[in-house]
């Protein structure tokens, strides 16, 4: 997985970009987040919060487009909601269906004061 592939879409931001508020973090289910054209998915998965470019790589559609109910109830799975491709939630590694072989391309975030910022 090559963990730097979030800097090669278009309009991806520079370190310290804010994406919300640190009490807004899901923490259960998902989150869109449109950055000036920069698309995040924030997941609160079954091993904390975790980013991810909301592009699904097949069709390179937001993942939650469809449904925003994408993330199984123990938070391990996301599920495309366009054409029911699977994700480890906590890697973006794909599992099934139209997700096997590829992967969601994490984005790097941390706490800085109140807000989740990349980087
Ligand atoms: S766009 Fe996600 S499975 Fe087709």
């Amino acid at each position: 997985m090559n963990h730097d592939a979030w800097r090669d879409f278009p309009g991806a931001p520079g370190a310290g970009a804010r994406i919300c508020r640190a009490v807004d973090v899901p923490v259960s289910g998902v989150a869109s987040h449109d950055l000036d054209g920069f698309p995040v998915l924030l997941v609160a998965s079954a091993e904390g919060v975790r980013a991810y470019v909301n592009a699904c790589p097949h069709q390179y559609l937001p993942l939650d487009w469809r449904s925003g109910n994408i993330l199984s109830a123990d938070g391990a799975t996301l599920r495309c909601s366009n054409h029911d491709a699977g994700f480890d939630a906590c890697t973006g590694q794909g599992l099934d269906g139209l997700g096997q072989g590829c992967a969601l391309d994490p984005v790097p975030v941390h706490i800085a004061g109140d807000w989740l910022v990349i980087g």
